[in-house]
């Protein structure tokens, strides 16, 4: 980074960090930042530039293991995964997504998050902030897709407003994968282990932003599983709904990967979605999730880093 380009003079604001804004209508935010030069006395601008824009990305570069985890650490506390068949080797803050051995051994595990989800929804404290680093892309387009939840909130149609007005149950156990754990197991033994560690949680359906007070749509197809306050056919029936609904072509942004061109992204504001590529070529990804310190959503007990 050109030293005239030096964000570090008021690092407390997103206005101090050197951006390409993009089309109007478009989501995302470019940071000309190499996540390397990204230490402490940057996290606050780039957490109130994440917040704002909800999805950053930053130039390509080639950064180690070790340097991926001390990005995140400059924005709060990493995450270890609680399951460990998906932690690096060496580095259990790193996630791997990836279908390539490493020393003829697997490592992590391949083709995660295809289906739209959020961090964590399934756990009572879900995941603030989300860093994904492509190091393996295969040659057709491999990309994250993302809706605005703030935005189909915004739109939602008024026949589904009453269905937004409570709270939502998550369950993580259907999209659980199987490891070589579970040879000789049934299904139904397989679910119930994986259900009574994941056991479901329920959150506000609309939650708001703890930073700008702004309200979000806060369901996915892929781990909310009812409306509390509905009988289980109206909100079975509801979800169809809000789901297609959420997932309407127009809403979803799609975001294509290059070989270390870091994402970061807010959950509380975004559902994603990995997409494209072939399952047979090799791909990795490396991801560190964020807890930044704050309650997931307002009103609520607060956030590990919180004193
Ligand atoms: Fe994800």
């Amino acid at each position: 980074m050109e030293s005239s380009q030096s964000p570090r003079a008021s690092a407390t604001s997103a206005d101090a960090l050197p951006v390409t804004l993009p089309p109007a209508g478009r989501l995302g935010v470019r940071v000309e930042l190499d996540p390397r030069d990204v230490d402490a006395s940057l996290g606050p601008a780039l957490r109130a530039l994440v917040y704002e824009h909800k999805l950053v990305t930053f130039p390509e570069c080639e950064l180690t293991t070790r340097e991926h985890i001390a990005f995140a650490r400059a924005l709060g506390e990493p995450q270890i995964y609680f399951q460990h068949n998906y932690h690096h080797p060496d580095h259990p803050e790193i996630f791997v997504s990836s279908n390539i051995p490493h020393d003829g051994k697997k490592v992590g595990v391949a083709g995660t998050g295809r289906y739209w989800h959020t961090d964590y929804q399934f756990f009572p404290e879900p995941l603030p902030l989300t860093t994904v680093l492509p190091r393996v892309v295969p040659s057709g387009e491999r990309a994250t897709c993302f809706i605005d939840m703030e935005r189909v909130l915004r739109e939602l149609p008024e026949a589904l407003h009453p269905f937004v007005d409570g709270r939502a149950r998550h369950e993580a156990k259907w999209r659980y994968k199987i490891q070589p754990c579970d040879v000789d197991k049934s299904i139904t033994e397989i679910l119930e282990e994986f259900g009574a560690l994941t056991p479901a949680v329920t959150h506000p359906t609309v939650i708001t932003h703890p930073v700008h007070g702004r309200k979000l749509l806060y369901v996915s197809r892929g781990f909310t599983v009812a409306l509390e306050e509905w009988p289980p056919d109206v909100s079975m029936k509801a979800l169809g709904e809000l789901f297609d609904f959420v997932e309407h072509e127009a809403h979803v942004h799609r975001e294509p990967w290059r070989p270390g061109r870091m994402l970061l992204w807010d959950n509380r504001q975004l559902v994603h979605m990995a997409a494209g590529g072939s399952h047979r070529e090799p791909a990795e990804s490396h991801r560190v999730g964020v807890y930044d310190g704050l309650p997931f959503y307002a009103d609520e007990p607060r956030g590990r880093l919180a004193s």
